[in-house]
């Protein structure tokens, strides 16, 4: 960990290097003429993005289209094995992407590191295991095991298939009880595929259960509005989810599929926003926490899992009242913070994320600053330095979060675009920082409601908001790195895997989806003549990603970046005068 970074011409007079993260906005077509026609009639909304539910290529945007058509643009990989996902089916995700870009190389992540703990055996042979799921109480039936977590296949938070193996390992335990508390998830696949997952699970314990052994739901919710928030944007979320699932207190149902199909109904919601439920029989809630139960929150990743830890393991816990408080044995699918340690107990080590770009340059004295609202602040701070919520050196970080709105974002697609945009001028003219990072979460949240026309605003916003960080770049001696951590708004409807054509239903409607995108992400390089040399993007680079970008910030800024970073897109020239 001895690392130093090293400068190798001297730094230029207030020169500073930000990275304009536009969450979700994947750039598609590369071979459709849709690039080089908004590029050319800037503002002329190409008929084919919409008809493709295309929010980034439909959206007026003459400040991208500015910078594709420049020399300094290029695509990169953001999704699958670029990223240290299992496999190139894997769409990219906020907290991969993210650690990528801080980290300047890519670690395997949680989805691949739990499959091979489970493969090997790993997880069920260590502490945590032992201590949370082979315990006396849980084999002779006193006590209950209970899982929860996120119920589908889309790999970014968590997989069925780790739910299912953890519970198998639970049954060869000889343990008797199981709970399930699940959260129906609609975001990282398809809105209304919970009936899906919901068909697979009965399949599941139709086969599992026994005599000796009992696996059931007990309670559940949509993900974005039950138990999964995160950067303590709407605790009220968690708070729902602690009722539900630990005190049985939600509306009650007698099966998960009638509570699915009777929420669903009620306002058209999509799974991701269905309310609270608690599956009772007779009457009685089936799965209610008690003391010295044990429980496993079975998500990989943390954003989401750090406060609901937090509630279930807390003394002293002030963010909402706990009317009980039951003492369990907890553990986390992987440790979600490892600053904070958090959750102590932990069923899969996470990956080990070291030296990032803020290490190295907060132990060189370098001065940096990141900004984005509530819903992204963390994906700039936490997961760009690798999954740690604290700072190395407060003195040289300049953290500076904008607080979200509430959902729905729909509702406001421009979201906090322009408040992100003053904080970071002002920052500029004040030539407070060296090296920068700030996110726009518009095409990512947006996206992610499935509203193709709010999306098209959001992406818009951004557009806006970046313009006007073009312009003071060019006053205050600024580059700009301009991309994004993984598509979501260019794909706003369902394409056909093979054809590549909009599924549509019955009735010829175009099927909504909410989900990321495998798209590659724009990579711009804005302002180049603020520096000393000429510059240009490497040729021969076709699988460039997102790690190749702390090198490059770090090249761009002066210094030699580390023999162990991914390279730079770039490469350099003398000035001819
Ligand atoms: C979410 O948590 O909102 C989605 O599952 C993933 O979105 P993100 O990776 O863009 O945060
Ligand atoms: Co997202």
């Amino acid at each position: 960990n001895s690392f130093k970074l090293k400068r190798i011409s001297k730094p230029q007079n207030n020169l500073k290097i930000l990275t304009i993260v536009m969450d979700g906005v994947g750039f598609t077509n590369p071979n459709s003429n849709i690039t080089a026609e908004l590029s050319k009639n800037q503002g002329i909304l190409p008929s084919e993005a919409f008809s493709l539910g295309n929010a980034v290529n439909a959206a007026y945007t003459p400040h991208l289209n500015q910078l594709i058509s420049s020399s300094l643009f290029r695509t990169i990989k953001a999704h699958g094995t670029s990223v240290g996902l299992p496999t190139d089916d894997d769409m990219g995700n906020s907290e991969v992407g993210h650690n990528a870009l801080g980290a300047g190389r890519v670690f395997t992540q949680g989805a691949k590191l739990v499959n091979t703990a489970i493969e090997s055996g790993g997880l069920f042979a260590g502490n945590a295991w032992k201590c949370t799921v082979a315990r006396e109480e849980l084999k002779n039936g006193s006590k209950a095991l209970h899982l929860c977590g996120l119920f589908s296949d889309g790999n970014v938070h968590s997989h069925i298939d780790h739910l299912f193996a953890l519970i198998i390992g639970a049954k060869k335990e000889g343990i008797k009880k199981v709970c399930l508390h699940l959260l129906l998830d609609g975001r990282d696949v398809g809105p209304l595929t919970a009936t899906e997952y919901i068909e697979k699970l009965n399949q599941f314990l139709n086969k599992v259960n026994s005599n000796e052994f009992e696996c059931l739901v007990a309670s559940g919710g949509g993900r974005t509005f039950v138990t999964m928030d995160r950067y303590e944007s709407d605790w009220s979320i968690v708070e729902r989810g602690y009722n539900a699932h630990v005190l049985g207190d939600a509306r009650y149902f007698t099966s998960l599929l009638e509570a699915v199909e009777v929420l669903r109904s009620e306002k058209n919601y999509y799974d991701q926003d269905l309310p609270p439920f608690v599956l009772v029989k007779d009457g009685v809630p089936l799965g209610v926490v008690e003391d010295n139960d044990s429980f496993i929150f079975f998500n990989f990743r943390g954003d989401r899992a750090i406060e609901i830890t937090r509630a279930l393991t807390e003394d002293n816990f002030t963010p909402f009242q706990r009317k009980r408080f039951p003492k369990v044995h907890y553990a986390g699918m992987m440790q979600y913070d490892g600053d904070l340690k958090l959750p102590e107990i932990f069923l899969v080590q996470p990956p080990a994320i070291d030296q990032t770009m803020t290490e190295l340059l907060s132990s060189a004295g370098v001065k940096q600053f990141a900004c984005s609202e509530t819903q992204k602040y963390g994906h700039v701070t936490y997961f760009w330095n690798g999954n740690r919520s604290g700072k190395f050196d407060p003195s040289l970080e300049n953290y500076i979060e904008i607080t979200s709105d509430l959902f729905p974002f729909q509702e406001r697609p421009w979201m906090k675009s322009a408040e992100i945009a003053d904080v970071t001028i002002k920052q500029m003219y004040e030539n407070s920082f060296e090296i920068g990072r700030i996110n726009f979460a518009n095409g990512d949240m947006v996206g992610h409601s499935g509203d193709f026309a709010a999306a098209v605003l959001s992406v818009a916003a951004v557009d806006l908001a970046l313009g006007r960080i073009m312009k003071a770049a060019k006053e205050t001696n600024t580059i700009l790195i301009v991309t994004a951590d993984h598509g979501n708004a260019d794909e706003m409807f369902e394409l056909d895997k093979k054809t590549k054509k909009v599924v549509k239903d019955k009735n010829g409607v175009a099927k909504v989806k909410t989900s990321h995108t495998l798209s590659p992400v724009p990579f711009a390089i804005f302002n180049e003549e603020a520096l000393e040399k000429n510059i240009k993007l490497k040729d021969n680079f076709a699988n460039a990603g997102l790690s190749n970008i702390a090198a490059t910030v770090l090249e761009l800024a002066g210094f030699e970046a580390p023999h162990f970073y991914d390279p730079s897109l770039i490469s350099f020239s003398e000035k001819k005068n």
